[in-house]
């Protein structure tokens, strides 16, 4: 069931450090992570772990783009005042989690995860029959659960991870949220949240069940959020026992669709490091400069008196991106008839994308020559992030009745 993610939820996302950030992260990704940080407490991470299940025999690469990778976030935008940045392997109860989760994961379902054999089909130079790599979606999910995070903003491709997330997190409750006298608890817990609200609860959690109806359920849910005075036990009971299962020891997230970018790479394909179209987030203005000039244009315009056609152009598409429709009515008007010439058409798109990454050059370079500030970033981050992680792992120890005395 998909309902509103509230104002202020946890919202967590990674990315895996494996080489340098381009424009194509930056409009696909980064922009929305800028945006998302102003609306929800968000947690962003550096996914190295993940990024060995597929460069375990290259390693260097991980530790060569982790610092760069935090840098270019900053550059971008993220706001560490606002923001918790963290390196997913600095907390180490995100390795727990998922041996935990790894013992109540049927196989079947991390071999059904279409990214499974796409990635192997897609990736065949390396060797990625490995246990570590069927469980990348798993550790995911670990990532997820861990910080109990209501939303996840991911790409499409994606999307097939969080959704095993919540499966698993089905099951754990399932499994583990059922207690003997579970109703007597949940009955106790309402007592406890004043009469007012009490009622306000009986009555969302009777429409809900019901009726099915899924606003009753969104209602019950933010009730539960506001109350202060109840434990996280209770909380978890009366969360479950609004929908008519056990205790919800680890909620399920919500997929928060990136919406995906219009960035093309220099040749018009989509930007992309293996494609080798890239503009990388903080290259020297002479280099952007140069690649864009340098750009293939419609190959029927071979001579400067040759007309085009914009839409044969890969430039055409970076118009779209950086252009008003002023200057798209020009590059129409100006191609077809051979007006302007390539070079002509390209400035208005030098200089939107030499506009764009100044800021970002100009914010990277506070932290390039002061690596103490992004480590100390980074800690603060990682002190936090444990903290959170530390506390759904006892719950999840206790449950699994693993907290022996
Ligand atoms: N698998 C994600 C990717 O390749 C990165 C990632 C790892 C992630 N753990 C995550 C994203 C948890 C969101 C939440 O893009
Ligand atoms: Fe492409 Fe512009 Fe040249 Fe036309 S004028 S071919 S749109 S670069």
């Amino acid at each position: 069931m998909s309902s509103v993610i509230p104002h202020n939820a946890r919202v967590l996302s990674g990315m895996r450090p494996t080489g340098q950030l381009h424009l194509g992260h930056y409009h696909g990704v980064l922009k929305n992570w800028v945006k998302l940080q102003h609306e929800y407490a968000c947690y962003f991470f550096v996914a190295d772990w993940h990024a060995l299940t597929t460069h375990y025999e290259s390693s260097g690469i991980i530790a060569q783009s982790v610092w760069d990778m935090v840098i270019d976030w900053l550059a971008a935008g993220v706001n560490p005042g606002t923001a918790k940045l963290f390196i997913q392997s600095r907390v180490p109860e995100h390795a727990e989690l998922h041996l935990l989760l790894s013992m109540v994961t049927p196989l079947g379902w991390l071999e059904r995860v279409p990214t499974y054999k796409d990635q192997q089909e897609k990736l065949k130079e390396k060797d990625l029959a490995t246990y570590g790599f069927l469980g990348y979606p798993l550790l995911q999910s670990a990532d997820i659960l861990i910080y109990k995070a209501q939303g996840v903003p991911v790409g499409e491709d994606q999307v097939a991870h969080v959704e095993l997330t919540r499966e698993v997190a089905r099951r754990f409750n399932h499994l583990y949220g059922r207690e003997p006298d579970f109703e007597d608890k949940a009955e106790a817990a309402i007592k406890k949240m004043g009469k007012k609200a009490a009622k306000l609860y009986r009555d969302a959690r009777k429409r809900y069940q019901e009726q099915g109806d899924a606003e009753a359920l969104d209602v019950g849910r933010a009730l539960l959020e506001e109350q202060q005075n109840l434990t996280i036990g209770d909380r978890e009971r009366l969360f479950g026992y609004l929908e008519g299962s056990g205790r919800i020891i680890l909620p399920e997230p919500q997929a928060m669709l990136t919406p995906a970018s219009k960035m093309i790479g220099l040749d018009g394909q989509k930007m992309s490091k293996s494609y080798n179209n890239t503009i990388a987030l903080r290259e020297a203005p002479e280099q952007v400069t140069q690649k864009l000039r340098t750009m293939p244009t419609d190959p029927a315009r071979v001579r400067r008196t040759d007309p085009g056609t914009p839409e044969k152009c890969p430039v055409w598409l970076l118009h779209q991106v950086y252009s008003d429709d002023g200057v798209r009515a020009w590059v129409q008007q100006g191609c077809t008839s051979a007006g302007i010439g390539c070079l002509d058409c390209k400035q208005p798109i030098v200089d939107a994308v030499l506009a764009e990454l100044e800021p970002i050059r100009e914010r990277a370079e506070q932290y390039v020559t002061n690596p103490s500030l992004v480590r100390s970033i980074v800690e603060e981050g990682c002190d936090a992030a444990r903290s959170v992680a530390r506390e759904t792992l006892q719950e999840v120890r206790t449950a699994m009745g693993l907290s022996y005395k």
